[in-house]
């Protein structure tokens, strides 16, 4: 194959640890005029404009960017495919908004063509709102995740997701059974699993759709198969929570019904965790499991305010989520937009390098692929964005008063959207445009 090579010239940021590990000062670089150079679909370069300028060979072609910032791409470490048409559904809490409006909406996927469509939807969704990867929830039919993938390998995206197990409390139309869903799962993972930079989340919805027979053939699928991912949702809801009391007496806490079934580790991400307790996240973090914290949703369905720093006290790692169609966006700036409203209301801060780090090396943390993405150092995978300055008036104009990153980064995460990400780039290749 021909080499391919280009640089990308603007303002470069990006998280390098966590501020709440390191400081602030030490958690990030940034290249007022920076250069980025791209070689077959990897980041080969990342520097001062003035010092890389020199030293590119001749002919490599170099974008200028005067009035952006270069990031990586952002990383959405929870939100569901089957839930892109109902976004803002009026009046429930969680269970009652499931069944009054989520079973109905997944149910469409039973139709392969409906699948597609909205896999297509869904995907140029995430690009428009830069997001590069995602751990994706599909529906219970296996068409959902086919659709998915089959739409994300053709842009060759970084992409995680699985068909829902669920095999209990939901309707008829909308159940598998514990061996259908272990044998679907299982014939979805010898399909994609790895396959290209895809890779497979076994998903249990969350403990009260599925019996104890469905979570130990989840448990199985973990132990068949080397680097499988495991979602699921986890302490959101009060009433949730007491419901898995009642279904699960026997087990200590909710966290303690995954753990009884050895869905926890490495690569297990939980959703929400709003009402988690000291000793879960201690459990959680122990494990090197993750939680995505989701604000858009918890606002949105009233379940509570996620706790940073208990979190950050345990060491345990966090991704954001956007939780679209409980969230309310597909866009992480948004999504930090409401996560450092959270942290007001409990009295903390939300520091602008913290959101970045939650939004890119975070996630890629969570995910255990940091070696891979979340960063712009050389040798990962070239998924980032080009940040649009004036992608609004008022962006433009609140950006003159900025005077340093800080504020800068700030700013864009509170005025920005899908309208502020300008490009949007996988693997390399531009996969979106404004
Ligand atoms: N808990 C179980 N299923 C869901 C879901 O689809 N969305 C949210 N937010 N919580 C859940
Ligand atoms: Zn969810």
């Amino acid at each position: 194959m021909p080499l391919t090579r280009k640089a990308y010239r603007a303002a470069i940021l990006h998280s390098i640890a966590d501020p709440a590990e390191v400081g602030i000062e030490a958690s990030y670089e940034y290249f007022e005029d920076g250069l980025l150079v791209v070689e077959n679909g990897r980041i080969s370069a990342l520097g001062h404009a003035s010092e890389l300028l020199a030293g590119l060979p001749a002919g490599v072609q170099v974008e200028h960017f005067p009035d952006a910032l270069i990031t990586p791409g952002f990383i959405d470490t929870h939100i569901h495919l089957p839930q892109t048409g109902m976004v803002g559904a009026y009046g429930e809490q969680l269970l009652d908004w499931l069944n009054t409006y989520t079973f109905p909406c997944e149910s469409q996927f039973a139709d392969p063509d409906h699948a597609n469509e909205v896999a297509d939807i869904f995907i140029k969704e995430l690009l428009r709102n830069g997001t590069t990867t995602a751990l994706v929830f599909g529906s219970v039919h296996p068409q959902s995740v086919n659709a998915f993938f089959a739409a994300a390998e053709k842009l060759d995206l970084r992409m995680i997701a699985g068909k829902v197990m669920m095999d209990r409390n939901a309707p008829d139309y909308l159940t598998d059974t514990a061996e259908s869903g272990y044998q679907e799962s299982k014939a979805l993972i010898e399909r994609w699993h790895g396959k290209g930079r895809l890779h497979y989340a076994v998903t249990p919805r969350f403990a009260p759709t599925s019996t104890p027979e469905q979570l130990t053939l989840a448990g199985q699928l973990l132990t068949e198969y080397p680097d499988l991912y495991m979602q699921t949702h986890i302490s959101e809801n009060l009433q949730e929570i007491q419901w898995v009391k009642e279904l699960f007496p026997e087990r200590k806490g909710y966290l303690d019904v995954y753990d009884h079934y050895q869905l926890l580790g490495e690569r297990s991400v939980f959703a929400h965790g709003v009402h988690l307790c000291d000793d879960e996240c201690a459990r959680l973090a122990e494990t090197g499991s993750a939680v995505a914290f989701c604000p858009t949703s918890n606002f949105f369905l009233g379940s509570g305010l996620f706790n940073l720093p208990m979190a950050e006290k345990h060491k345990l790692n966090v991704g954001l989520g956007t939780d679209v169609g409980g969230g309310t966006s597909f866009s992480l700036l948004q999504t930090l937009n409401e996560a450092y409203k959270v942290m007001q209301l409990q009295g903390a801060r939300l520091s602008p390098f913290k959101s970045l780090y939650l939004a890119t090396l975070g996630g890629a943390r969570a995910l255990r692929l940091e070696d891979k993405i979340g960063t712009l150092h050389p040798g990962t995978d070239a998924d980032f964005l080009v940040l649009d300055y004036h992608a609004t008036p008022l962006l433009s104009y609140r950006l003159k008063q900025a005077n340093s990153i800080a504020e800068t980064l700030f700013v864009l995460m509170t005025l920005g959207d899908d309208r502020t990400v300008l490009q949007t780039f996988a693997a390399g290749q531009q996969v979106h445009q404004r």
